[in-house]
């Protein structure tokens, strides 16, 4: 969701080309606007539109702005909708100041109004030229930028990052509270980013500025103001040692299929992360003596959590409250007391809905965990401890290897809680890629019989009910066809009604569950529905599904985290084939970063 990029460089320079890059690498968070500023010699070039990198790129000639610092910006619409003039960076009134921010300034409307008062001149809705103005109202009265943009961060409330270049400078200038910002450290030039992956093919001296600081990049120098008093902060650089092909497609056409294919390793990866982490014991005996224990996500996250649900439950007979964030302040932070324990759990660590939980949470004095993807997100510094996910980057929107991580993970600390030997979970990884190799073919037949297809159902029951819920966020999220994931036995009390001749109906069978997803496939086969089943391969299934999808024999639980696969790989396909980009569907973003 949004991102920016600033860059000063000594000399003017040919800064079309490395805007371009940056914003390119930064597509993966969802975007609907792109703008890119140069300065050079005090004037503002500034150009943006509605639109992919590349078109609003060529469309603006992009590729020949030059000057001695440039910003760009990557807008997912909040306060705005997608337009031009909404896109970011904005001018100041006088047009001789640029900025742009990644985040919320949630009392935006208030400020807009107050500028307007003042005489600012506010051509948008949007919040990223709020946080212009915020800065301009106080140079206007005199103060120097760095105590006009302290200033500034009294007035502007929620979580964002901002960069601002003066005209008549040769800097820029940064303030970080709350979203994501990394400063990069090059020979002769100085950038900054919403996230390290789009600094990295420039440098790999990295500087992470925390929260409540102002940072000053001049092409040879980076300087961080506290922005309570300004006082100068003494932090060292660290060299990043990461290599790039994390964040390339490694031959694959898209990275949803690289990172599908990637989840056998990831999870053996987590499995030695686990087996090391200090943080585990305590963990688990916090768990083991909560009162209440809850799990606390959103999305993809969720539905792991649901799916940890039932691990707790049906390996260490421990009880657990799995919530979608939002709904946690309703209906439990009232009844929340210092013996509970949440786990809360994000790919991004960056989800607004699940830090406003943990908020509430942490109010009601509630002991918090984590589990996060994303090493130094606001989630990993603001829980007790944050268990890893070790997936690495996770580029595409369709979140895959996190989700199998994440259910591994929940996997994992049930078979501690239960005192079960972990070692047995090491079979997993194979069991994924015996998965993924024996249902790539009929996958891929199943998606191009499903072409026409806008309307279908998953289903599953106890262990695979998650996995369905998950496998019809995935289809709808890439295909923009509707697909409802449902309890089976729910199904008669209502969907039923939908079934009509050859209507699609994916059953996910778990071994202990045979006999039940048959009467729910007969109950619709009767009414003429098409039931494909993904599941182990049973005699019972053949006989009576229309198509089976086979997966290796497992016990419950990882059964049902290997068929997950299945529905990842049809979604992809089904996206494929209808001419979509799985890995940035429209309107979604990678992080969520707003109410
Ligand atoms: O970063 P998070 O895990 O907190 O994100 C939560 C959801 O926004 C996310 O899982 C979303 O549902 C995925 N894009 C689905 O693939």
């Amino acid at each position: 969701m949004c991102g920016i990029f600033g860059i000063v460089k000594k000399e003017e320079d040919n800064l079309g080309a490395i805007l371009i890059g940056a914003a390119e690498r930064l597509t993966y968070r969802g975007y609907d606007s792109v703008g890119m500023a140069t300065i050079s010699n005090g004037k503002i070039d500034l150009r943006k539109d509605v639109g992919k990198v590349d078109s609003v790129a060529e469309k603006y000639n992009v590729g020949e702005m030059r000057g001695q610092r440039g910003i760009t910006q990557l807008r997912w619409a909040t306060f705005g909708a997608p337009s031009q003039i909404n896109a970011q960076p904005h001018l100041d009134s006088d047009g001789d100041m640029v900025g742009a921010h990644n985040g919320n300034v949630v009392n935006n409307i208030e400020l807009r109004q107050q500028f307007i008062a003042e005489g600012l001149n506010v051509r948008s809705e949007n919040d990223g030229e709020s946080c212009v103005h915020a800065v301009e109202r106080y140079i206007k009265k005199g103060y120097e930028i760095i105590d006009a943009m302290r200033l500034a961060y009294g007035d502007l409330k929620g979580d964002y990052a901002f960069v601002l270049a003066p005209a008549n400078d040769d800097k820029l200038y940064a303030l970080k509270k709350g979203s994501g910002l990394v400063v990069g450290i090059g020979e002769d030039f100085t950038c900054l980013s919403s996230d390290l992956p789009s600094l990295l093919p420039l440098t790999r001296e990295i500087l992470r500025p925390q929260d409540g600081e102002i940072i000053i990049l001049g092409h040879n120098s980076v300087e961080l103001r506290a922005i309570t008093d300004g006082t100068v902060i003494e932090r060292d650089p660290e060299i990043v040692t990461e290599t790039m092909d994390s964040v390339q497609k490694g031959g694959y056409p898209h990275f949803m299929l690289k990172e599908i294919h990637e989840q056998p390793q990831v999870a053996r990866e987590l499995h030695n992360l686990l087996d090391d982490s200090p943080d585990i014991d305590e963990v688990i005996e916090k768990m083991r003596n909560a009162r209440n224990l809850y799990l606390v996500a959103c999305g993809t996250s969720y539905h792991a959590s649901l799916a940890g649900s039932v691990s707790f439950a049906q390996l260490a007979g421990r009880a657990t409250i799995p919530v979608l964030a939002p709904q946690f302040m309703p209906q439990y932070a009232p009844t929340v007391t210092h013996d509970d324990v949440g786990i809360f759990v994000s790919q991004s660590g960056e989800t607004k809905d699940v830090l406003n939980a943990l908020a509430a949470a942490e109010a009601k004095g509630m002991t918090p965990y984590g589990i996060a993807n994303v090493i130094g997100s606001t989630l990993t510094q603001f829980t007790n401890s944050c268990l890893p996910l070790g997936c690495g980057y996770e580029i595409s929107v369709p979140a895959t290897k996190t989700f199998t991580n994440q259910v591994y993970n929940f996997i994992y600390l049930a078979y501690k809680m239960a005192g079960k030997d972990t070692a047995e979970l090491k079979v997993v990884p194979e069991l994924m890629e015996k998965t993924l190799e024996m249902v790539a073919p009929s996958v891929a037949d199943l998606a191009s019989t499903l072409d026409d297809v806008q309307d279908m159902y998953t289903l599953g029951y106890g262990a695979t009910l998650p996995i369905a819920l998950e496998g019809a966020l995935k289809l709808k999220e890439i295909t923009y066809a509707h697909c409802e994931g449902m309890l089976s036995t729910e199904f008669k009390h209502g969907p039923l009604s939908a079934v009509t001749e050859n209507y699609p109906i994916i059953f996910v069978a778990g071994p202990n569950d045979i006999p039940l997803i048959i009467s729910g496939i007969n109950e619709v086969t009767a009414r003429g529905a098409r039931a494909i089943v993904i599941g182990p391969d049973d005699e019972r299934l053949r006989a009576n599904a229309n198509e089976l999808i086979v997966i290796p024999d497992a016990p419950e639980e990882i059964s049902a985290l290997l068929a997950v696969l299945p529905l990842q790989l049809l979604s992809y396909h089904m996206s494929v084939a209808r001419g979509y980009d799985p890995d940035f569907p429209r309107n979604l973003s990678k992080t969520l970063t707003v109410d």
